[in-house]
């Protein structure tokens, strides 16, 4: 047991493990990039997206999930993501890569407009079963990602944390971050209480946000 706030998560157990994996091995698809609210798909199945700050790594860890290494179009360039991409898995879920917010390599004008996309998009998608929102484990949570997570709590729509690229910080270091994430989502009442941490590039955690999606009943 851990008796700390916001732990993280344990390996899942193998039947819950066998559940994510048979969603993940199976069909997946890129199906459309929206630019406008009415763009969206019909809102016919278990939805989940991935929200983060720029170069935060959601795309790589769409790419990661899927076992899929061009399905998300990935890069060093923060911005590279500017339209809400969806993406099928099987026939019973839509992931959502978003764009990042904060920090952009793109004209003012177009994060302008990505941004407002994607607030309209957090608020108002009602399908939205979960929103996973992407730290930096090397930088915890900014106040960018605060906002998005207030405007989580007021949509009611429920977030859970997955710190990205853990390869990258270790030690001290790492536990420092989480003790700062800890406490920023204690202030946040639409925080899933356990968080996820991953690395798309050794695979650490992998199964197991595969199995929290999975999990989500329909
Ligand atoms: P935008 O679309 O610009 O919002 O960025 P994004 O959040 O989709 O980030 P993206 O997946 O494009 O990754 C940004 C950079 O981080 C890329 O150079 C990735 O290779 C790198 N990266 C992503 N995940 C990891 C990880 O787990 N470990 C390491 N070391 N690098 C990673
Ligand atoms: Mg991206």
């Amino acid at each position: 047991m851990n008796a700390l706030p916001f732990p993280l998560a344990d390996e899942p157990d193998a039947i819950t493990a066998e559940r994510g994996r048979k969603l993940f091995a199976g069909n997946t698809d890129f199906l459309k990039g929206v630019v406008a609210m009415d763009g969206l798909p019909p809102a016919d199945r278990i939805e989940v997206c991935f929200a983060g700050r720029s170069n935060v790594g959601k795309s790589t860890l769409i790419n990661a999930l899927t076992g899929r290494k061009g399905l998300a179009r990935a890069s060093n360039t923060p911005g590279r993501t500017q339209e809400i991409n969806y993406f099928t898995l099987l026939d019973s879920h839509y992931l959502v890569d978003l764009p990042g917010y904060g920090y952009a390599e793109a004209p003012l004008h177009v994060v302008q407009q990505w941004q407002a996309l994607l607030k309209s998009y957090l608020q108002g998608r009602a399908t939205l079963r979960r929103a996973f929102v992407l730290i930096d484990a090397r930088h915890g949570v900014k106040a960018v990602d605060e906002e998005i997570m207030k405007l989580l709590d007021i949509a009611a729509v429920p977030f859970q944390t997955v710190l990205t690229k853990s390869d990258k910080v270790k030690g001290k270091d790492r536990e420092a971050s989480l003790a700062r994430t800890r406490k920023a989502l204690a202030n946040h009442p639409a925080a899933y209480p356990e968080i996820i941490l991953t690395s798309s590039e050794k695979g650490d955690g992998i199964p197991t946000l595969r199995a929290a999606i999975a999990s989500i009943e329909a």
